[in-house]
C-alpha cells in the first residue's frame, strides 16, 4: 500500500541539477519542460541561442531555475565548458540528459565522407565528449544518472541511415560500456531509443515514403510526440530508477517489437 508522502515523493527532484543537450527544440525541449517540473533546476546547452534561451524563459516564467548555455557538443573544449559553468552558476550536476542530434536520410552508396564525419562528430563524438565531462564530476560526486539518445535506427538496418544508424548503434554500446565503468561510482547510464517522434529532426529527415512506410511498421501506428519520450526520460533521472543501468528503452510505438503485421490478429 503506497501511503500519500511516498507518492508525492515519486519523481521528485527537488534540489536536483539536471543538464539538458540539444534542450532548446524537440525532445529535448519537452525533457527539460518535465524534469524541471519535477522540481529540477536546467541547464540548457545547444547550438541553438535562440531557441534555448526561449526554453530557459519559460522554465523560469513556471517558477524552477534554468540557464542556457551556448555549446557545440561536438566540441571537447566545449563539452568542459558546459559542466563548469553548469557547476559554477548552480554547484553540481546529477543529471545529464544528452539529447543533441542531427540526422540525414542518405543511402550508403552515396553517402560522402563529409555527411559521415559530421553525424559521426556530432551524434556519437558528441555523446563521447559530453559523457566523459559530467561523468567525471558525478564520479567525483558518488551520484548520478544520465541519459543518452539513441535510436531505433542503431538497432534495426534501415533505407537511407549508414551514417545516422553507425552513430546511433555506437551511442548503444558507448552507453552499456559506460553504464559498467560508471556503476561503482553510483552513476547510472541508460539510452533511449526512440521510433518516430514528431520533431523538427524529422520534419527535415524524413520524406513522405519515408512516413507512409514508417506508419506500417508501427503497432500504435501514428508517430509519437517529444513528451511521451520525455516521460521515459524522467523516470531513468530519477531516484525511483536506481537499480536499473546499462539498457536500451524502445520508446517507438511497437516498432522494435514487430514482425510481419497482416489487417487482422
Ligand atoms: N525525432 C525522432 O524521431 C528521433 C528518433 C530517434 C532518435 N532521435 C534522437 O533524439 C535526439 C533529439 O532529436 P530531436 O528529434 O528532438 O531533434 P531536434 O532537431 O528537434 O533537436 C535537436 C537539438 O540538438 C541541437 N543540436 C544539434 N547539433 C548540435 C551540436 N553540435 N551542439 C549542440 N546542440 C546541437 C539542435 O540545435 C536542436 O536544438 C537526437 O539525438 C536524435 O537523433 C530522434
Amino acid at each position: 500500500m503506497v501511503n500519500e508522502k511516498q507518492q508525492s515523493s515519486a519523481f521528485d527532484l527537488t534540489g536536483r541539477v539536471t543538464i539538458v543537450t540539444g534542450g532548446a527544440s524537440g525532445i529535448g525541449r519537452a525533457v527539460a519542460q518535465k524534469v524541471s517540473a519535477m522540481g529540477s533546476t536546467i541547464v540548457i546547452a545547444d547550438l541553438n541561442d535562440k531557441g534555448g534561451k526561449q526554453v530557459a524563459d519559460e522554465i523560469k516564467k513556471n517558477g524552477s531555475k534554468a540557464i542556457f548555455l551556448e555549446i557545440d557538443v561536438s566540441d571537447p573544449a566545449q563539452a568542459e565548458k558546459m559542466v563548469s559553468k553548469a557547476v559554477t552558476a548552480f554547484g553540481r550536476i546529477d543529471a545529464l540528459v544528452h539529447s543533441a542530434g542531427i540526422g540525414v536520410e542518405s543511402a550508403f552508396l552515396d553517402t560522402s565522407p563529409k555527411v559521415w564525419s559530421s553525424i559521426i562528430n556530432v551524434d556519437l563524438s558528441g555523446t563521447f565528449y559530453c559523457c566523459q565531462a559530467v561523468a567525471r564530476h558525478m564520479c567525483a560526486n558518488h551520484y548520478g544518472r544520465i541519459v543518452t539518445l539513441a535510436s531505433t535506427a542503431g538497432i534495426r538496418g534501415g533505407t537511407g541511415r549508414a551514417a545516422y544508424g553507425a552513430a546511433k548503434g555506437g551511442v548503444i554500446t558507448l552507453t552499456k560500456v559506460m553504464a559498467v565503468e560508471l556503476a561503482s561510482f553510483g552513476v547510472t547510464v541508460n539510452a533511449l531509443a526512440p521510433g518516430a517522434i514528431e520533431t523538427e529532426l524529422v520534419a527535415k529527415m524524413h520524406s513522405d515514403e519515408t512516413r507512409t512506410v514508417y506508419r506500417r511498421g508501427i503497432p500504435i501506428d501514428r508517430y509519437g510526440t517529444p513528451e511521451e519520450v520525455a516521460n521515459v526520460a524522467a523516470f531513468l533521472v530519477s531516484e525511483e530508477s536506481r537499480y536499473v543501468t546499462g539498457q536500451i528503452i524502445g520508446v517507438d510505438g511497437g516498432f522494435l517489437a514487430a514482425g510481419i503485421m497482416t489487417g487482422g490478429t
